[in-house]
């Protein structure tokens, strides 16, 4: 096997070429607190160098037919699912994330570089009728150039491959900068691509702990035609600020403040597993997890304590264990986060109906928590909580509803759970939100379109709308007919 737990690359990719540096950063398990690896600690120099090999890399991958780079994405993805296991273990060591949930993340990732590795086929432009005989007007589509690709922790291999694979299938060559809590994965990746037959230059992973020199380097730099991130909205808007001066277009997938509505004719074993699905995965630790849960008067106490009685039944412990449903959290940033949240609520009147404090399980791990009698002045309600608490407001109308869902800046996921086809639909349109789930708590996929409105980012991924991020419309007037 080329990628297990114990043997993966732990040096940065720049050029074709494993790059280590004197300056190293550890990586650390956060179940157990312990180092797992160390990588280099890159400046914003490399990340020039790293500029410069995936400029040099451009001219030949754009080249290629989509077909020919097509071949060479479909190897990737058959060596990442060949390495499924030994992938998902390194994630679940990194990042903490319990290996079922790893394994279904590895399947994830690899799903978007085959799907754009067919995508890529079907680049298509236009011909547009002509408004003067002597002129004919055609469209074709062409890769942006180099790309800059920022991505999380939370998902250290389909947030990389969601962004690598359309560059790619589009002709774009890539930096990707990923986040230095979970490097592993990202070199695991390059290996296997470059195993594949990525050529040198094509595909780039600098591992840094500068993420503010790094990421100034790669906004500023103007041969860097596309900045692709996935983090907070704070470090979003600062980004994009940064890429003002040199006008690059954008993929931003931000923060959310996902409301997850149950209506008073919810199927409520359905709304149970929906919720739990959308809150619970990866430790609430998701763009789209439900922050909010509003669920209306007449089902709300019941809707409660099936809620409880199914999260108390999740067991906590570190994922590399068998049956763990709740992994750590990934720091004690995170932690003490999720604790003050929970202590403001409190204080201002919520009740813990289950959980409600740190598990025994180790620092970094958190009970899977419900809180009811959440009021809008709470911290919780306005805050992304990347945690496992369930915080639940009680509501009368579908208009209040609709009303307290979307008075948030952010627009990203929303959730609702109801048996009336017109109420459902209504909700859905009025919903401020760049994907809605009605009846369901998890929609990913690499077919549809990934993204959100208003502060929660610009731009989809996956999808056709995913490739379009990656090429440029050229119109071309054929005159003198
Ligand atoms: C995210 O949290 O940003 C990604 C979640 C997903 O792809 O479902």
């Amino acid at each position: 096997m080329d990628v297990t737990p114990d043997e993966f690359p732990t040096s940065a990719y720049i050029g074709g070429a494993w790059v280590t540096s004197k300056d190293r950063f550890a990586v650390i398990n956060p179940a157990t607190g312990r180092d797992i690896a160390s990588v280099p600690n890159l400046t914003a120099e490399d990340a020039r160098r790293a500029i410069d090999a995936a400029s040099a890399a451009l001219p030949a991958w754009s080249a290629k037919t989509a077909k020919e780079r097509a071949a060479v994405l479909r190897r990737w993805y058959e060596l990442i699912l060949g390495e499924s296991e030994a992938l998902a273990q390194l994630m679940t060591a990194e990042q903490g994330k319990p290996l079922a949930e790893s394994r279904g993340e590895v399947a994830y990732g690899a799903s978007f570089v085959e799907w754009f590795a067919e995508e890529g086929k079907r680049a298509y432009g236009r011909t547009i009728p002509t408004t003067a005989s002597t002129k004919r007007y055609i469209t074709i589509k062409q890769p942006i150039g180099v790309v800059a690709a920022i991505t999380p922790w939370n998902f250290p291999i389909a947030m990389i491959t969601r962004k690598v694979a359309p560059a790619l299938a589009a002709g774009c060559t890539i930096i990707v900068k990923p986040a230095e809590d979970t490097p592993l994965c990202a070199l695991a990746l390059a290996k296997l691509a470059e195993k594949a037959g990525v050529p040198a230059g094509v595909l780039n992973v600098v591992t840094t702990q500068d993420a503010r020199g790094v990421g100034q380097a790669l906004c500023a730099d103007g041969r860097v035609r596309k900045l692709t991130f996935t983090g907070s909205t704070e470090v979003g808007k600062i980004l994009y600020r940064q890429c003002a001066d040199t006008v690059k277009k954008l993929t931003l997938e931000l923060g959310g403040n996902a409301p997850l509505i149950i209506f008073d004719d919810a199927n409520l074993e359905q709304a149970v597993a929906g919720a739990m699905a959308s809150k619970y995965r990866n430790a609430g630790q998701t763009c789209v997890c439900a922050n909010r849960i509003l669920v209306q008067a007449g089902i709300y106490d019941r809707f409660a304590s099936a809620l409880a009685a199914a999260a108390e039944k999740l067991v906590v412990g570190p994922g590399a264990s068998t049956g763990v449903n709740l992994g750590p959290l990934i720091n004690a940033e995170a932690i003490a986060k999720v604790e003050s949240l929970m202590a403001d609520a409190v204080q201002k009147g919520g009740t813990v109906k289950t959980g409600g404090a740190k598990d025994a399980a180790g620092s970094l791990f958190y009970k899977p928590t419900v809180l009811t009698g959440v009021t809008a002045d709470m911290d919780i309600v306005s805050q992304e909580i990347f945690g496992p608490v369930a915080a639940l407001i009680k509501f009368e109308t579908d208009d209040e509803a609709i009303a307290l869902a979307n008075s948030t800046p952010f627009g990203l996921a929303a959730y609702l759970f109801s048996q009336n086809i017109h109420r459902a639909w209504t909700a859905a349109e009025k919903l401020e939100a760049g994907m809605v789930g009605v009846n369901e708590g998890i929609f990913s996929n690499e077919v549809v379109p990934f993204g959100g409105v208003k502060e929660s980012g610009l731009g989809r991924e996956g999808a056709a709308e995913g490739l379009d991020e990656y090429l440029e419309t050229k119109f071309i007037c054929l005159g003198g007919m």
